[in-house]
């Protein structure tokens, strides 16, 4: 297995990383019945967000964190969601990749997913 190299191995992985999301028990609802997503509008803007967060490309201007404070005006979103949510990642980056970036990417993910979780007044 090879590392992520570039901005079209992370459209495949997030593609992947969704299809799992949307039939999950847990967490599939707030992204099917909360949210409503477009993928084909919300996949490339994770695609940027994380060709940014791992190399550096600028492009992404989106507030992540307010993002996710407006979703949980909507639904709750739980210590045991973003559990749910990094198992999920961290599952389909190891089924298709190897690596230091895929290392950084599933640490970038854990610690964005803390930030968020202190902002939104878990652990406080
Ligand atoms: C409980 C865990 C999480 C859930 C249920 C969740 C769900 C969602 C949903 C439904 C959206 C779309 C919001 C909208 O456009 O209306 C979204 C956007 C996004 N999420 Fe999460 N999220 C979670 C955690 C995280 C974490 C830990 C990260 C860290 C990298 C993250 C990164 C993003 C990004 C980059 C976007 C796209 C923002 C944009 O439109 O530019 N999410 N999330």
């Amino acid at each position: 297995m090879r590392d992520i190299e570039n901005r079209d191995d992370l459209l495949h992985l997030m593609e992947a990383f969704y299809s799992r999301m949307m039939q999950d028990e847990q967490i599939g609802y707030i992204f099917t019945e909360v949210a409503q997503l477009d993928l084909s509008h919300h996949l490339p803007l994770l695609a940027d967000f994380w060709n940014n967060a791992l190399f550096h490309t600028g492009g992404y201007k989106n507030n992540v964190v307010q993002i996710h404070k407006d979703l949980n005006d909507k639904e709750t979103l739980t210590p045991a969601h973003f559990e749910r949510w990094q198992y999920l990642l961290k599952t389909t980056i190891d089924d298709h990749f190897q690596g230091e970036v895929a290392e950084k990417m599933k640490l970038r993910a854990t610690q964005v997913g803390m930030t968020m979780q202190a902002k939104l007044g878990h652990y406080s």
